[in-house]
C-alpha cells in the first residue's frame, strides 16, 4: 500500500476508508456463498473472449458490462480524489458507479464538489446516495431530489444499515419509521430509487416488503464481503466485547440473491448482486443465479490504494477478462443467454 494514501485525512468517512485499506474488514467464517456453486468448463466450445458481448442498460444508459462500482465516498479531499478516479475508470470501461452518502454535502454545500463526477463520466449510469436513517429523522423527498440533482445522477441509492447503526456508538437509533419512510420516499420522489443494503443482506421478509414498492432496483449487498460491523469495531475498540457471532451476522450474498430472484417477480425491478463478489468467476455465477447487474466496492478501493487509477484499471480489466474467459468456456456469447440458466451451475455436495 502507498503509505501516503491517507496522510491528511480527518473526517469520519475518511476514517472508514483508512480502516478498510489498513485492516482486514472482511467477514470471518461467513462466505458470500458462491463457492457452494461450481461451473463446469466446456473446453470444446470454440468461443473466444473477444466474441462475448456483455452490453446492457441501466436507468436508460447503455453499459458495456453489467457492472457497477458501489458507492463509497465523497465529502473530503481524499473522497473527491477517489470519486474522480472511479469515475474516470468507469467511463473508460463504460460501467456504472455510485458515490458515497451525500448527507455531508446536504449539510455542508461546500462539500458538494467532492461528489460531482460528471466531468469525468458524462454518460455512465450514476447513482446518488443517502441513508434511510436520515429519512426516519427528518429528511424528506426534498433532500432526496437535491442529492440526485447536485451530481446529475440517474437515480438515488438509499442505503439501509440498521445493524451497523445499532452497533455504532454514534449511530442513529431511530429506526421505528423505516418502512414508512421508504414508502413515502418512493411514492413522492420523481427520480428512480434503488434500495441497498451495505453488506448484511436482506431477508425474505425484507424483500417481500421492498418488492411491494415502486422501486427500480434492489442491491442485495449480502454478507461475505465488507463487514461494516467490523469497520465500526476498528473505530471503537470497546465494540470488540460484542460476540463475534453478532459482528459476523448477515445473510450470505448468494442466499439473498436466490431469495430475491424468487420473490421479485416483476422483471421491471432489477436485482443488483453485491457483497463479496470480488472475482469475474463469482460475478458470472451471480448472473447465472439471476442477477441483472453485479457491484463491488472494497476491491476497487484496495486497487486504488495500491496503484491509484492504474490499479483500478488493472483490477477491472482482469475482472472483465475473467468473466469473458468463463463465458467462453460455457459457450455463451450474450448476457441474455446466461441469466437464470441454472443448469450451468452445480451445487457442491457437502463432504
Ligand atoms: C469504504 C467503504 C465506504 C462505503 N460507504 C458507503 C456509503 O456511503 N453508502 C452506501 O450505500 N454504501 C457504502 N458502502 C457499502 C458498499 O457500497 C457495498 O454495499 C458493500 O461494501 C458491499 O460490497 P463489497 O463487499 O464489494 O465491498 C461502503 C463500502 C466501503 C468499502
Amino acid at each position: 500500500m502507498d503509505q501516503n494514501f491517507f496522510s491528511n485525512t480527518s473526517s469520519r468517512k475518511d476514517d472508514h476508508l483508512k480502516i478498510c485499506v489498513e485492516n482486514d474488514v472482511k467477514y470471518e467464517n461467513v462466505s458470500s456463498g458462491f463457492d457452494n456453486y461450481l461451473i463446469r468448463p466446456n473446453i470444446l466450445t470454440g468461443i473466444s473472449p473477444d466474441d462475448i458481448d456483455l452490453s446492457t442498460k441501466l436507468l436508460g444508459k447503455s453499459m458495456d458490462f453489467p457492472l457497477l462500482i458501489a458507492g463509497m465516498t465523497g465529502g473530503s479531499e481524499k473522497g473527491k480524489e477517489i470519486n474522480k478516479i472511479i469515475a474516470k475508470v468507469c467511463d473508460e470501461f463504460n460501467i456504472g458507479m455510485g458515490v458515497g452518502s451525500q448527507r455531508v454535502a446536504i449539510e455542508n454545500p461546500a462539500l458538494i464538489d467532492s461528489f460531482q463526477v460528471r466531468g469525468n463520466a458524462e454518460n455512465i449510469p450514476l447513482l446518488a446516495n443517502l441513508g434511510i436513517a436520515q429519512f426516519s429523522s427528518g429528511y424528506s423527498v426534498k433532500e432526496a431530489e437535491k442529492a440526485i440533482e447536485m451530481i446529475n445522477a440517474d437515480g438515488l441509492a438509499i442505503h439501509v444499515n440498521p445493524l451497523q447503526e445499532l452497533i455504532q456508538y454514534d449511530g442513529n437509533k431511530n429506526l421505528m419509521n423505516i418502512q414508512q419512510s421508504l414508502k413515502d420516499l418512493v411514492s413522492e420522489c420523481k427520480y428512480p430509487i434503488i434500495v441497498k443494503s451495505v453488506g448484511t443482506g436482506f431477508s425474505k421478509e425484507d424483500m417481500k416488503f421492498l418488492s411491494s414498492l415502486n422501486i427500480t432496483a434492489i442491491d442485495i449487498a449480502g454478507a461475505g464481503g465488507t463487514n461494516w460491523k467490523k469497520i465500526e469495531m476498528y473505530r471503537n475498540p470497546s465494540l470488540s466485547d460484542l460476540s463475534s457471532t453478532l459482528i459476523n451476522w448477515g445473510i450470505p450474498t448468494a442466499e439473498c440473491l436466490v431469495n430475491a430472484v424468487g420473490i421479485i417477480s416483476d422483471s421491471s425491478k432489477k436485482i443488483i448482486a453485491s457483497g463479496g463478489i470480488w472475482s469475474g468467476m463469482d460475478a458470472v455465477k451471480a448472473l447465472i443465479l439471476g442477477a441483472d447487474y453485479v457491484a463491488f466496492a472494497l476491491p476497487a478501493l484496495l486497487a486504488i490504494s495500491k496503484d491509484s487509477e492504474t490499479g483500478l484499471r488493472k483490477f477491472i480489466h482482469n475482472y472483465i477478462l475473467e468473466m469473458k474467459i468463463v463465458l467462453a468456456m460455457l459457450g455463451i456469447t450474450k448476457l441474455e443467454e446466461l441469466r437464470k440458466k441454472k443448469n450451468l451451475l452445480m451445487r457442491k455436495t457437502p463432504h
